[in-house]
């Protein structure tokens, strides 16, 4: 949580405080940025301390099961603070905006009756209205609205984006077409759109000049970007990134998540020519099983998807790769879990996150018989991790003796060290002035910690 600034209001304008809590996604992280922009010409400063605030938004994730119920639990917590504010005669008002609110609608009303708003993905630029008609408007929107939420978002100022650090997120592609049967989010974000490249671009330029230096481009399948330019040319993600670079300021690139099926060659030869993209791919596989990857409906082998790890190796040697697994998708025998080792073994990721096969409601998959028990899930996952740990772990120690050009980004935790991310995505710390902040410099990475590399300074960048 971003720590509260002040924000210009005309003297109209009472000052409230916001408490706003993310889960799930960087894209959700990065749409509660925002709803905290579109509410500060309201008056809204940020807080950390949810007991003070005057409104509270829980911006919820649907992925799996687990994420969607803490909301509830979560919920009945602020609806105790929300009476103990009431008792001293203040107000709290209570909003369930993200993925949760898009699936569950007013049902969450029923669920617990202190929420005041509930609002999907696509309607949080409507908050301020919705807030102001609270007596008389709807206290609802999940409808996916014809307009773009982005054309009625408020620009943060220089000094918000400045407390929020030096490497931003920034939304260029949202919602997705694919329909893997796992998964909710088609449902929830709806169908894949590219934001136009001017809009980006601008947003861009204005994160830069207010002193951001690491941009990671977000979107559910973002190298299926397909963003029109100012002529009405449709430009890919390559394209994009390659007209990013030329900001002045901007040292880094980054974008996630991708799918195999949408890594075109004009992507993987950005890696190969553009020094600003960083090394590193994030490319969700799933499984390593052609039969569960087919009932999945990914549409691609586990060859398919070792072919294409070699051609992006083959243009960029040292890219790290990481991915996403889900162990106990119905039907999931043992033999099949196998094939999910073999593939991790076989392309050697920098890191990965496994999750727990999750019925949700509304996709095929959760109909589909021959579910698999949890005994069965939770030995898979213990396994599952063991290899990918071992792998990061392998990872990381091979770092030490390398001298890798580091991007600090903020003071490090003990006096006198600063911490910053590699190019392949590592946190590293090094003892070094507070004024490398913002700047590339090389370090000699001398220790793996367990998620951290420890370095020292060999010299700055130009
Ligand atoms: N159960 C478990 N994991 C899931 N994911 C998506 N849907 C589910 C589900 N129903 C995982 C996928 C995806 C990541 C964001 O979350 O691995 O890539
Ligand atoms: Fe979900 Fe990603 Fe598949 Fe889209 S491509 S349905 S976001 S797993």
């Amino acid at each position: 949580m971003s720590t509260p600034t002040s924000v210009q209001t005309d003297q109209k304008t009472e000052r409230r405080k916001l408490f706003i809590k993310s889960y799930g996604c960087q894209m959700n992280a990065y749409d509660a940025t925002r709803m905290a922009d579109v509410l500060a010409p309201e008056g809204y400063e940020e807080t950390t301390d949810v007991a003070e605030a005057d409104l509270v938004v829980l911006n919820t994730c649907h992925i799996r099961e687990r994420a969607a119920e803490k909301v509830f639990s979560e919920l009945g917590k602020v609806r105790v603070l929300k009476e103990e504010r009431a008792a001293r005669g203040l107000d709290m008002k209570i909003a369930v905006a993200g993925c949760v609110a898009q699936a569950e609608g007013a049902e969450i009303f029923r669920r617990q009756k202190a929420v005041d708003l509930v609002l999907g993905p696509q309607s949080y630029h409507r908050l301020p209205d919705m807030l102001r008609n609270l007596s008389n408007g709807s206290r609802i929107e999940t409808e996916f609205p014809a307009e773009d939420k982005f054309d009625h978002l408020a620009a943060p100022s220089r000094e918000k984006v400045a407390s929020r650090g030096l490497s931003a997120f920034l939304t260029i592609q949202e919602g997705c077409d694919k329909f893997c049967t796992f998964c909710v989010v088609p449902y929830t974000r709806g169908a894949e759109t590219s934001r136009p490249i001017e809009k980006i671009l601008g947003e861009a330029r204005h994160l830069v000049s207010a002193g951001v230096r690491e941009l990671t481009l977000l979107g559910q399948n973002v190298n299926a970007f397909h963003g029109l330019d100012e002529k009405g040319n449709t430009i890919s993600l390559a394209q994009l990134t390659a007209r990013m670079a030329d900001i002045p300021g901007l040292l880094r690139i980054r974008y996630m998540t991708s799918h195999p099926n949408d890594m075109g060659q004009d992507l993987i030869d950005a890696h190969a020519h553009q020094p600003a993209l960083m090394p590193f791919l994030h490319l969700p596989v799933q499984s390593g099983s052609d039969r569960i990857l087919r009932d999945m409906n990914r549409k691609h082998t586990a060859r398919d998807y070792l072919n294409l790890i070699k051609r992006v190796r083959r243009a960029r040697p040292d890219i790290a790769l990481s991915s996403d697994f889900i162990v106990g998708f119905p039907g999931e025998t043992e033999e099949d879990f196998q094939g999910t080792l073999d593939l991790i073994a076989a392309v050697n990721f920098s890191s990965s996150y496994f999750f727990k096969y999750s019925m949700r409601p509304g996709t095929p998959g959760a109909e589909m018989e021959e579910q698999v028990p949890e005994e069965i899930k939770s030995e898979r996952l213990r396994r599952l991790q063991d290899l990918v740990d071992g792998q990061r772990h392998a990872y990381n120690d091979a770092s030490i003796g390398k001298v890798v050009p580091i991007l600090f980004e903020k003071k490090g935790r003990d006096p006198g060290q600063i911490a910053g991310k590699s190019p392949y995505l590592q946190a590293v710390q090094v003892q070094g002035p507070d004024l490398l902040i913002g700047r590339v410099a090389d370090v000699l990475i001398t220790e793996a910690l367990t998620n951290s590399l420890r370095g020292t300074l060999v010299g700055e960048q130009s």
